[in-house]
């Protein structure tokens, strides 16, 4: 009645070690994170003050866990092909993705991190992969180093939600979000907060989830990155069956 989103999600874990089958622990610190960085109440959003003025505030989507569906699987290294998302490839078929936000769990090859699919794509291969050493948040869990906040999943749930990368995927592209500053390229590692941009000698907004900066080092969407969010489950939104 407040117009939040209240988001059924499935968590798909596929495992070829025991290691690999995380706990129900693990999931919940991810689901945490998800609900705190929408919400804008993650601990870390005042880190930096250069761009209070177009930090998104609540989002209004709240992620509530709904199924965890788990299986062994033989494949030891997932490509981005969307095989875990398929029972006959070793992976698991989603669950309801008219309604339902699906998350697979899988150990990806090489250091991908993760990958999403925008909306208005396929249904079966709809939602987020999120490799296994990047999901939750704990220094007890078996996470990369600089990448053990939960914000893979935070960056795959923006692209789920229409986001581009902030850089726009080309050298000063377009992000259509028109509060964010332009960006020659991507970010890695934690840059000084006061980095400026060779677009236009803007300060570069690299604590922006979108960018690829550590997940100790991203901590904010904008108000325009919200609304375009928003936007796909409005009514006539092309995710507007999540409502
Ligand atoms: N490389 C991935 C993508 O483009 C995710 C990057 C996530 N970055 C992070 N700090 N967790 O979708
Ligand atoms: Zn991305
Ligand atoms: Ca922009």
């Amino acid at each position: 009645a407040d117009g939040t989103l209240e988001l059924p999600v499935v968590v798909n874990v596929l495992y070829n070690t025991a290691a690999q089958n995380i706990s129900e622990r693990q999931i919940n610190s991810q689901i945490d994170v998800l609900n705190e960085d929408f919400a804008a109440s993650n601990k870390d959003l005042n880190s930096t003050s250069t761009y209070n003025s177009v930090k998104s505030g609540d989002i209004k989507i709240k992620f509530v866990l709904q199924q965890i569906v788990r299986k062994s699987t033989p494949i030891t290294a997932f490509y981005t092909d969307n095989a875990m998302k398929n029972s006959k490839r070793g992976g698991i078929d989603a669950t309801s993705p008219e309604t339902t936000l699906n998350i697979w769990v899988c150990n990806m090859v090489g250091g991908i991190l993760g990958y999403a699919q925008f909306p208005g794509g396929n249904k079966a291969t709809d939602g987020v992969v999120i490799t296994t050493r990047a999901f939750g948040r704990g220094r007890s869990y078996d996470l990369y180093t600089d990448f053990d906040l939960g914000r893979t999943t935070t960056h795959e749930v923006g692209h789920y939600f229409n986001l581009r990368h902030i850089w726009g995927d080309r050298k000063c592209g377009n992000d259509y979000v028109d509060d964010t500053p332009l960006h020659p390229t991507y970010n890695f590692g934690c840059p000084p907060a006061n980095k400026i941009s060779t677009c236009d000698g803007s300060i570069e907004m690299t604590m922006n989830y979108m960018d690829y900066t550590d997940d100790a080092c991203m901590y904010m969407f904008t108000q325009k990155q919200a609304l375009r969010m928003q936007a796909t489950y409005a009514l006539g939104g092309p995710r507007e069956t999540l409502r």
